[in-house]
């Protein structure tokens, strides 16, 4: 009768939101999440800038909000994210070369140790891949700092936290032919086979006109899968909600036994980071949508 426990009786599976910590104590908000996730993303608490506002000064206040909710009521939490390129702090912004990489590697070690045991899944690394045609990495100053970044904050982070699943998450990766999508395959498929630590590949999934629901979804999730990799959908939001996609997404994630969860990208319309494209599962009342409807029926019955 809700979106965690249907997916949980599906091999075990997830269901989450991203929470923001400011909004836990609305009650509507408040309700509709403990009733039908058993999985929650905080939606900014965890960032660079929320977490080391000032260089080797951390500040969990906010995140550890989120993880404590969801901890006394048996929910799981991803965490997201440990190294971006966005929403840095303004000191790191300011930063290149090793000292950018010593204070990037600094963040993983230190977030990841202080959620140590704590954190189902890591967002190690988010969406560095350029978007468009070229298959390449994406500048930015964590890439100036060397093509190696990837990989040594996925060693810091298996260091911090060895009990953790460690993901690689980005957007624009849902379309098995995009060159987006065969880049991030390529970069997972090396790292599997130079033992670099990495456990799941995270597809954002925000999906709108310009990026619509690719038939090939489901491939894009079993060739992930095949590399041996867990793959989660982590922040899906779909411009105007229609129920067939969702339903589509979930379909395709519950056909592919390692697409071991969805996490939707807010609760309410009003949540999302894209209100006026109404792309979630709950009107701004906190009524449930049709789109809401599709997944649950989907869960149970897909
Ligand atoms: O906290 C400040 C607040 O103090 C201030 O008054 C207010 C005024 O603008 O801004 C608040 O910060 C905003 C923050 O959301 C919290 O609401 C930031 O400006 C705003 O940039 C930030 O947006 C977030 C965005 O990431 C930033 O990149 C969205 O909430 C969040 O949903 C979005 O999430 C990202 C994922 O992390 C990565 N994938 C894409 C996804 C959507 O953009």
């Amino acid at each position: 009768t809700t979106l965690g426990a249907s997916a949980a009786e599906r091999g075990g599976r997830y269901f989450g939101t991203a929470v923001a910590a400011n909004k836990l104590n609305d009650s509507t908000y408040a309700t509709i999440l403990n009733r039908e996730f058993n999985s929650v993303t905080p939606e900014n608490e965890m960032k660079w800038d929320a977490t080391e506002p000032s260089q080797g000064n951390f500040n969990y206040a906010s995140a550890d909000q989120i993880v404590n909710h969801a901890r006394q009521r048996g929910m799981q939490v991803r965490g997201h994210a440990l190294a971006w390129h966005s929403q840095q702090p303004g000191w790191a912004q300011n930063m290149s070369g090793s000292a950018l990489r010593n204070a990037m590697l600094n963040h993983v070690t230190q977030v990841a140790t202080h959620y140590r045991g704590q954190i189902h899944s890591w967002d190690v690394v988010n969406e560095a891949f350029a978007d468009g045609g070229s298959g390449a990495r994406r500048d930015s100053n964590l890439q100036r700092t060397g093509n190696d970044w990837i990989e040594v904050a996925f060693r810091a982070a298996r260091a911090a936290d060895p009990g953790a699943k460690l993901c690689y998450n980005d957007y624009n990766t849902d379309n098995w032919n995009d060159a987006k999508t065969q880049a991030v395959y390529r970069m997972v498929q090396d790292f599997k086979q130079r033992g670099v630590p990495i456990d799941c590949v995270g597809l954002q999934s925000h999906l709108n006109n310009g990026s619509p629901y690719p038939s090939n979804y489901r491939t894009t999730l079993s060739s992930f899968a095949a590399l041996g990799v867990d793959v989660q959908i982590t922040e899906l939001d779909i411009e105007g909600a229609p129920a067939a996609t969702y339903r589509n997404v979930v379909n395709d994630c519950l056909a592919v036994p390692r697409c071991t969860g969805i996490t939707v990208w807010g609760i309410r319309d009003s949540d999302s980071w894209r209100a006026s494209q109404t792309p979630l599962l709950f009107n701004n009342s906190g009524g449930k949508k049709p789109a809401y409807d599709a997944v649950l029926s989907a869960l149970n019955n897909g």
